[in-house]
């Protein structure tokens, strides 16, 4: 059936050998982020057959369908609604909030459980996390106090929402906090979660301050690439996820539509250059599978566009006929709505 998308079970291996490699030779504790593949059997095997301690994903459906031995990481903010789930099917959340720190410590009572948890700073990205500059005194002192919770460690999230970049500098703001947080609690933290594949540049370059001891990587195992600058690691596959889609219609048309003028499917006020007759194949993928600029086409193939059910692309040669299969290379994002959608065919190749 296509669309198929392709998983390189292979690749996402060597992927996920060298980055616990890179990682371990700096001290750092590799934490796989499994969201992109919802958790999916086949990958999680690799990372159930590494010595790698702790899994995280940020949906808790994802943690309860997972089959490891591994620690579980709820990576986002608990809502207060699935409190009850969180105690049940993660080891390990990361939290922001009192009220549902507060709620945790009574379910896990309840359910005779310890949890731990990642209290998350906001370093300046402005997503998840209590901003750097607040007065957390009260905050600390008040989870100090529950019975079933204990404190793991400290976090930050970094390039997800801001876009800022990990430097030495804004990692100043992350040591502050963790000395001031120890200082409150009077041990020393067992986890500081420095951040995602943007902090692989740092790694690399050997900047990475020493006191960050963990990250929570997911788009540099499937995409081979960190997500600071968006260069490839050089290494590593880029290509673990790849999608093929059938031609349904290959005609020779005009480049400019012919007629008044009005929206697309999409709303969308769409503008045209005449370049005259050109080859046009229609692809059986569409918006409801991926968004069209989550696509990397191969050499001779350009994308126009696409509505819900139909991918447009130019052909620049005659190689191409009606049946037959384009390739093209993903974004992280496309892999994600690719591996949600009942719609496309999930091939995995040992
Ligand atoms: C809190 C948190 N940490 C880590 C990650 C992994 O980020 P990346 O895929 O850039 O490595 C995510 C996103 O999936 C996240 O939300």
């Amino acid at each position: 059936m296509y669309p198929k998308l392709t998983i390189n079970v292979a690749y996402y291996k060597d992927n996920l050998r060298y980055m616990h490699n890179l990682l371990k030779r700096h001290h750092i504790k590799l934490v796989p982020v499994t969201k992109v593949f919802r958790a999916d059997d086949v990958l999680m095997d690799l990372i159930n057959q590494s010595d790698i301690d702790t899994v995280a994903d940020s949906r808790i459906g994802n943690l309860k369908a997972m089959k490891t031995t591994k620690k579980k990481m709820l990576l986002r903010i608990p809502m207060m609604s699935e409190v009850e789930d969180v105690i049940k099917y993660a080891d390990i959340s990361c939290n922001s909030e009192i009220n549902v720190i507060e709620a945790l410590n009574h379910e896990a009572k309840k359910q005779k459980k310890r949890h731990e948890i990642i209290i998350m700073y906001d370093i300046g990205d402005l997503r998840e996390g209590i901003y750097y500059k607040a007065d957390d005194l009260g905050f600390i002192e008040r989870i100090k106090a529950l019975k079933q919770i204990h404190i793991l460690g400290i976090g930050t999230n970094l390039t997800c929402y801001g876009g800022v970049i990990p430097t030495q500098k804004t990692y100043q703001k992350l040591k502050e906090i963790k000395e001031r947080v120890e200082k409150i609690l009077g041990y020393p933290l067992e986890v500081i979660s420095g951040g995602n594949s943007s902090s692989l540049p740092l790694v690399m370059d050997e900047k990475l301050p020493k006191y960050i001891n963990q990250l929570r990587v997911g788009e540099a195992l499937v995409c081979g690439r960190e997500t600071a600058y968006g260069h490839d690691i050089i290494g590593m596959h880029q290509d673990v996820f790849t999608l093929s889609a059938e031609i349904i219609e290959l005609k020779l048309k005009p480049s400019k539509p012919e007629g008044k003028i009005g929206v697309d499917a999409f709303g969308h006020r769409v503008r045209f250059q005449d370049r005259g007759m050109i080859k046009r194949a229609i692809l059986a993928l569409g918006k409801q599978d991926i968004a069209l600029d989550q696509l990397t086409p191969p050499a001779g193939v350009t994308i126009l566009g696409s509505s819900s059910d139909h991918l447009i692309v130019e052909l620049d040669n005659d190689s191409y006929k009606v049946g037959d299969k384009i390739q093209f290379g993903l974004t992280y994002g496309g892999i994600l709505s690719l591996m949600t959608s009942p719609y496309v065919e999930k091939n995995y190749v040992l």
